[in-house]
């Protein structure tokens, strides 16, 4: 007897394949992180990260200028800075002249067109390196609001359109909302870092910006990658609060998340494809092991393809290139 099923009729050509692809991958969907520092005329690599550096703002606008022309629409800054610039409060955070908020401002006015996401959270600007206000040994809450409202708030006069809190305060969904609508900043968007797990894959990031915690770990805000049902209460909690859009980080030892989410929410799901998952196949790739293109590719397929919209990716400008050449 012969087969009658036979799936792979609909695999027989190239033309047959591309008909029934049923994800794809377009440069709409990412967001490019980037890492800015003061100065001028400076370009350094982040050792962990080939590829990507951390730009003084004159070389970041060209670096921006050059995604754009790749058809790259979202970016979302990191900014790096020196000890001199941290302390308790993390008060640089919300300094309208800091590098950061000055560089956003300027960023906005020369690229009034794309969609320019920040980071809300203390730890580049905390001495102690955490998210939140540290008292005792413990990450104080409530008190950590308030400095994360002022942030979103110099954030949002600075030309920000999406802000990003990152940092897993009980509330700051709400919190940010209320400060920024008051204001009458309503138009600002919100994309909530939802379920943001206390991940070893965010090594090379905190070496980026040296801003890795300086006594125990992120364990009492960040969630443990064991759990899935706790997803489900942040995003409820985000949701009602005010979030327009929410984030699973990372994306790749968590494509179950993003799935539950998508099946969840109408609301866009996005996806961090974090500093290490990048780091990670850069690495096998460089020894020869990987073939770095395909992976890369079978990678953020498989993040969009569990649900995604949205993909935050230090891959995004090397994507946007084989796009191109593929139109
Ligand atoms: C900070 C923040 C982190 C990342 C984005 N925002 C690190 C952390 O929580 O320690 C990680 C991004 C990456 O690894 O690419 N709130």
């Amino acid at each position: 007897m012969l087969n009658t099923r036979r799936p792979r009729r609909n695999r027989k050509s190239a033309a047959i394949r591309a008909m029934v692809e049923e994800t794809t991958l377009s440069v709409n969907d990412f967001i490019y992180p980037v890492f800015l520092i003061e100065g001028i005329g400076k370009k350094e690599e982040i050792v962990s990260m080939p590829g990507i550096y951390r730009y003084s703002l004159d070389l970041l606008l060209e670096e921006i200028q050059e995604c754009v022309d790749l058809g790259i629409k979202g970016f979302c800054v990191f900014p790096s800075l020196g000890d001199d610039k941290k302390d308790k409060y993390a008060t640089e955070g919300y300094n309208p002249d800091s590098l950061y908020n000055t560089a956003l401002k300027e960023i906005k006015s020369k690229f009034p067109e794309i969609a320019l996401m920040t980071d809300i959270a203390m730890d580049p600007y905390s001495s102690d390196g955490h998210d939140g206000i540290v008292e005792k040994g413990e990450i104080l809450n409530d008190e950590t609001l308030e400095i994360l409202g002022k942030m979103a708030l110099a954030q949002a006069k600075a030309g920000a359109d999406i802000l990003g809190p990152s940092d897993m305060m009980d509330g700051r969904i709400g919190y940010i909302r209320n400060v920024l609508d008051e204001a009458g900043y309503t138009q600002v968007s919100i994309m909530s870092y939802t379920a943001k797990y206390a991940s070893a894959f965010y090594g090379p990031f905190r070496d980026a910006l040296d801003s890795a915690p300086k006594f125990g770990d992120k364990k009492t805000y960040q969630m443990n990658p064991a759990n899935t049902s706790e997803a489900l209460i942040e995003a409820d909690l985000d949701i009602q609060e005010g979030a327009d859009m929410i984030m699973v980080k990372p994306a790749l030892a968590y494509l179950d998340i993003i799935k539950l989410l998508k099946d969840n929410y109408n609301v866009p799901i996005t996806a961090y494809n974090v500093s290490g998952e990048y780091a990670m196949l850069k690495a096998a790739a460089e020894k020869g092991w990987l073939d770095g293109e395909k992976v890369m590719l079978e990678s953020l397929l498989s993040i969009k393809r569990a649900g995604a919209d949205i993909i935050l990716t230090y891959f995004a400008k090397e994507v946007a290139k084989i796009l191109l050449e593929r139109k």
